[in-house]
C-alpha cells in the first residue's frame, strides 16, 4: 500500500476502542472515510489526511441521550455545548409529554411547556414544519424527535384539565398520524403534569395505537413517582400492553424519603409485568430531580432548589425554605407567589439511583432542561458522571458496561441500526475520552461547569468538540424514527 496515497480521511490511532456492545476494551485503530468508520483494526500502513493520536485514551460510540428537553436548544450551537461537552452525539427531543411541535401558541405556554421554550418558539403548527426546520437548520448533534401527548391536548382542548372527548381524541390521533408519517420517534406522555393528567390510561392507549402502527415507542413520564410508584408503573404497562407500542419509563425513581429503597419492589414488577411488553428504561446518576415547581414535588423533597422564578428571578439557586422564612409566610403562599417556576428537588435515595442505573436495560437519559437560567448538574454532567464516578470510581458497572448503556442500548430501542457501535459500516460517532481523568464538574452551586477529560468528539465523521476553528461544527442530522420508504423501494 502506497502510504502518501491517503485511504482515511481520519484515523484514531492506537486507541482503547470500547465498541458499545459491552464488550472488553482492545486496541485498534479507526479509520474514517467521510461520514462513516471504514475500517477497524491495525491500520499503520494506512494514509490519512487527518491522524489522531488516541494513545491512553478510549475510543467508544457518542453517546445517546435518550431524554431531553432540547426541542428549542438543538438549533442553537451554544445551547448544545452541554451535549458535546459530554461526549453526547444524538439526543431524543419531546420527552415527559411536552414537544415544540405540533402546537401555535399565542399566550404564555403553559407549565410545563413553559420548560422549552417561550411563546414564539411554539411556532409549528404542524409536525412536519419541526421536521422540516430540524432539516434545513446546522445541527450540532442528530436529533430524534418524540411528540408529546401533553402538547396535543394543549393543541386540541380547551381545557385540558378535564378528559378528553371521543372527538378530541381522535383529533389527537389525526395529529400522531401526522407526527409519525413526518418522522417522530413516537410519543411521550407526562401523566403527571397538569396538562396531561386529565387523561386516563383509555386516552394513551388510543394514541399509543396509532404510535405502534408505525413501530414508534411510548415513552411516558409515569403518573406518579411517589406512593403510588407501584400503581403507575402497572398503568404504564398496561397502555403498553392494550397499544402493543414499545414501552420507556422515563427517569425511573422512587420519590419521597417514606419510598427509599422501593426500587426493589419495582424491579420485581419490571420482571412480571415486562415478561410479555417489550420495554427499557431510562435514568439519571443523581439524587435529585428537576421540574416546574409544583407542591406534589415539594411535598416529597428534603430540600428544594429554585432554579428560576418569573417573578422573582433574584430567587435562583436559593432554597424555598430560605425564601420561606425571609419571606415570613407559609410555603403554600411563598409557592403560589414564585410561579411560574422551576425547581431541583432532593428526594431519591443514592441506592435506589445505583439499582436503576445498573439494571441492564437501563439508558441513561439527562433529562437536563437547557432553558434554565441555574439548571441541574445534569445538564451538564450526566454522562461523564456515569463513566468517571459511577463505572470508575465505585465500580458499579464495567467501563464497558458504562459505554453499552450509553451507546448500543439506546440505538437498538430506538432502532439506530447504523449508529451506537465503533463497528466498520457504522456512522462516525465517536468520543475519545481520557478513563483516568473523566468526571463530572457540573454541580448544585455551579451547573454549568463542563465535564473534565472528554478530549474530542465527532459527528457523522467530522469534529464536533472542540470546536475547530475552520468549521462551524454542525454536522449533525434529524433521525427520522423509522427508514422512509423510496419510491424506487415501493411495492
Ligand atoms: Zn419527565
Ligand atoms: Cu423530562
Amino acid at each position: 500500500m502506497n502510504a502518501s496515497q491517503p485511504v482515511f480521511d481520519l484515523v484514531l490511532r492506537n486507541g482503547s476502542v470500547v465498541d458499545g456492545s459491552g464488550r472488553e476494551p482492545f486496541r485498534a485503530d479507526v479509520g474514517v472515510r467521510g461520514e462513516r468508520i471504514a475500517a477497524v483494526g491495525r491500520l499503520d500502513h494506512a494514509g490519512s489526511i487527518v491522524n489522531v493520536d488516541a494513545s491512553g485514551l478510549v475510543v467508544a460510540p457518542g453517546f445517546i441521550d435518550v431524554h431531553t428537553h432540547d426541542d428549542q436548544a438543538v438549533f442553537q450551537w451554544a445551547t448544545s455545548e452541554a451535549k458535546l461537552s459530554q461526549g453526547v452525539t444524538s439526543v431524543v427531543v419531546g420527552n415527559c409529554g411536552t414537544s415544540l411541535a405540533p402546537l401555535c401558541l399565542q399566550g404564555d405556554p403553559p407549565p410545563p411547556l413553559d420548560l422549552l421554550g417561550a411563546r414564539d418558539e411554539y411556532r409549528f403548527d404542524t409536525f412536519a414544519q419541526y421536521v422540516q426546520a430540524l432539516q434545513a437548520a446546522p445541527l450540532p448533534v442528530n436529533v430524534m424527535a418524540l411528540v408529546g401527548h401533553g402538547t396535543l391536548r394543549v393543541r386540541n382542548m380547551d381545557d385540558f384539565s378535564r378528559q378528553a372527548t371521543p372527538e378530541e381524541i381522535q383529533a389527537m390521533a389525526l395529529d400522531v398520524h401526522e407526527a409519525m408519517a413526518a418522522g417522530a420517534a413516537g410519543m411521550s406522555s407526562g401523566l403527571f403534569y397538569p396538562i396531561n393528567c386529565g387523561a386516563d390510561t383509555n386516552e394513551v392507549v388510543a394514541l399509543a395505537r396509532v404510535v405502534a402502527g408505525y413501530n414508534g415507542k411510548l415513552a411516558m413520564h409515569i403518573r406518579d413517582e411517589g406512593d403510588d410508584v407501584a400503581g403507575a408503573v402497572q398503568e404504564a404497562f398496561q397502555c403498553a400492553r392494550r397499544s402493543k407500542a414499545f414501552l420507556v419509563l422515563s427517569h425511573q425513581k422512587v420519590a419521597g424519603k417514606a419510598n427509599h429503597g422501593r426500587s426493589l419492589e419495582i424491579m420485581e414488577l419490571y420482571r412480571q409485568e415486562g415478561a410479555d411488553v417489550p420495554f427499557a428504561i431510562d435514568a439519571y446518576p443523581y439524587t435529585s430531580g428537576s421540574s416546574m415547581l409544583h407542591p406534589a414535588l415539594v411535598a416529597t423533597s428534603e430540600k428544594v432548589l429554585l432554579t428560576w422564578s418569573k417573578p422573582h428571578p433574584e430567587v435562583c439557586g436559593r432554597t424555598l425554605g430560605e425564601i420561606t422564612t425571609e419571606w415570613g409566610c407559609p410555603q403554600a403562599e411563598t409557592i403560589c407567589r414564585l410561579q411560574p417556576a422551576g425547581a431541583i428537588y432532593f428526594m431519591l435515595d443514592e441506592a435506589d439511583v445505583s439499582r436503576y442505573l445498573a439494571w441492564d436495560r437501563c439508558m441513561v437519559g439527562s433529562d437536563g432542561i437547557p432553558s434554565d437560567p441555574h439548571p441541574h448538574p445534569r445538564l451538564y454532567g450526566a454522562f461523564a458522571r456515569i463513566l468517571g464516578e459511577y463505572a470508575r470510581d465505585r465500580a458499579l458497572f464495567s467501563l464497558s458496561e458504562a459505554v453499552r448503556k450509553m451507546t448500543s442500548l439506546p440505538a437498538s430501542v430506538y432502532g439506530l441500526g447504523e449508529r451506537g457501535l465503533v463497528q466498520e459500516g457504522c456512522f462516525a460517532d465517536l468520543v475519545l475520552f481520557d478513563p483516568n481523568r473523566v468526571r463530572d464538574r457540573a454541580t448544585y452551586a455551579e451547573p454549568r461547569q463542563k465535564a473534565e477529560g472528554i478530549e474530542r468528539v465527532f459527528v457523522n465523521g467530522r469534529q464536533a468538540w472542540p470546536l475547530p476553528h475552520d468549521q462551524n461544527g454542525c454536522s449533525g442530522r434529524f433521525l427520522p424514527g423509522r427508514r422512509v420508504q423510496s419510491a424506487s423501494e415501493g411495492t
